[in-house]
């Protein structure tokens, strides 16, 4: 076998042209294989065709058509977000721009970790940071991976800046990622406020910051994931400041509604937090991944900082080279910023915004199918775009069988939420060509379903 061509370099875009064209043979080739929003048959069917498909992986020989064979199996094999029955999680279609510009980020191979491996991307980088972190009302921010390490980074800056001693306190609402990371830094055992109807509730906030010796990291959620919902900010942070509180807020979710001139209003409050979580894998049509931290106080990233020769000598930063160590606990990075940046620069805020009330009009209207369904109880009005749901008079037990049911078929894909001690089925609208119709079929779908 002849050398395999390089993606980069002189050659490199020609070597890709027909690779591409392969790749995307075999994405129309899958996704018509599969035929819905998910492969029908659950597990061992999805399990055994890879198995199929894949027989050796690593043979002795190569095989050409290994590109072909395996792109259709895992489009064959994928939950669609693109699909409109495909409404589980928090889990977008990625625009094709976006999509694009992450194949010329994985072609060039910058590294974030040195300047001399990502010379333009460190500068793009820290330009459109600081943009993004404007727009929360907070000064610089860091690339993340998602969520998840930009609540592990939240924490991790709350522990360098207020000691080990310091304990989180979140709403029985909060992200998982909260609490693991508490357990992964070696804080105190977190502090669990209740949140009745899916919110923080204040008064409790109230009574644990006062009951409990500080230092305290108080977590608030703009966009739960099980309901969408968005805690009291203002209230929240107006006790942090009250109790000398650091407050952490996880807009994963909600953070796309600073895009929208309709929706901005219910992040009211963002702007007081010391760290605040954006995730533009949910409400921002990026392929994953694409988590930011915000922080409101740059000079707290120091806590990142290491020094380590051959990536940022001290004669380099003293000569004008960017040191990129601190800004992140990872070495090796991709440059996930080009897609980000070229999608903000494609569509302007104006255009993330039309994405983000049309997905948001998509629950509203929804919610009022579901509301006048005679067979159908809707949990609350969505004030982002997910709707909870369940079949009037069914047991949690019936509502876990619906969504399995679906999924094994492979004609829906709902997720689930447990609000108020009852199992809902969840619908989280992230697709902005949703049309009214899909929703009635979403809904037709979980009723034929309903025994
Ligand atoms: C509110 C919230 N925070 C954090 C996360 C974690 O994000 P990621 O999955 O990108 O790590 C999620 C994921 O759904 C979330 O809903």
């Amino acid at each position: 076998m002849r050398t395999p061509p390089l993606a980069s370099g002189p050659d490199g875009p020609d070597a890709l042209r027909p690779l591409l064209a392969t790749v995307l043979d075999a994405l129309t080739d899958g996704n018509r294989a599969r035929g819905g929003p998910l492969p029908a048959g659950g597990p061992h069917t999805v399990a055994a065709r890879i198995a199929d498909t894949l027989g050796d992986a690593l043979p002795d020989t190569g095989d050409p058509d290994a590109l072909h064979a395996l792109v259709h199996a895992l489009a064959e094999g994928s939950a669609d977000p693109a699909d409109p029955l495909c409404a589980a999680h928090l889990h977008c279609p990625p625009l094709a721009v976006a999509t694009a510009a992450d194949l010329a980020a994985s072609a060039l191979n910058p590294s974030l970790d040195s300047w001399d491996q990502a010379p333009a991307a460190t500068a793009l980088e820290a330009a459109v940071t600081r943009a993004l972190a404007h727009t929360t009302g907070l000064a610089d921010a860091l690339v993340t991976t998602g969520g998840t390490e930009s609540n592990q980074l939240a924490l991790l800056l709350a522990r360098e800046t207020h000691g080990p001693h310091t304990r989180l306190i979140c709403g029985e609402n909060a992200h998982h990622s909260l609490p693991r990371a508490a357990w992964l830094l070696g804080l105190p055992d977190p502090t669990v406020v209740p949140a009745p109807r899916g919110i923080l509730d204040p008064a409790a906030l109230h009574d644990t910051l006062t009951a409990q010796p500080g230092p305290h990291l108080v977590t608030a959620t703009a966009g739960t994931t099980d309901a969408g919902l968005i805690d009291p900010l203002p209230e929240i942070a107006g006790l942090c400041t009250a109790h000398g509180a650091r407050l952490h807020i996880d807009a994963a979710y909600g953070g796309g509604l600073l895009f929208s001139d309709r929706h901005r209003d219910k992040l009211a409050g963002l702007e007081a937090a010391h760290t605040v979580t954006l995730d533009l894998h949910k409400l921002g049509w990026q392929p994953i991944a694409a988590g930011l931290l915000a922080v409101a106080r740059p000079r707290e990233l120091t806590a990142l900082h290491q020094h380590t020769d051959y990536l940022n000598a001290d004669d380099d930063t003293e000569a004008g080279y960017p040191d990129l160590l601190g800004r992140s606990p990872r070495t090796t990075r991709r440059p996930d910023i080009l897609k980000i940046a070229v999608t903000l620069k494609t569509l302007g805020r104006t255009g993330l915004a039309d994405l983000t009330d049309q997905v948001c009009a998509r629950a509203r209207e929804l919610a009022a199918l579901i509301h006048d369904h005679p067979r159908f109880e809707l949990y609350d009005r969505p004030v982002i775009s997910t709707v909870l749901f369940r079949p009037t008079d069914a047991d949690d037990t019936t509502v876990a069988t619906i969504r399995r049911t679906l999924l094994h078929e492979g004609r829906a894909v709902l997720g689930r939420a447990r609000m108020d001690g009852r199992l809902w089925l969840k619908a989280t609208l992230l697709n902005p060509h949703t049309r009214p119709d899909d929703l009635a079929q979403l809904l037709k779908l979980a009723e034929g379903t309903t025994p």
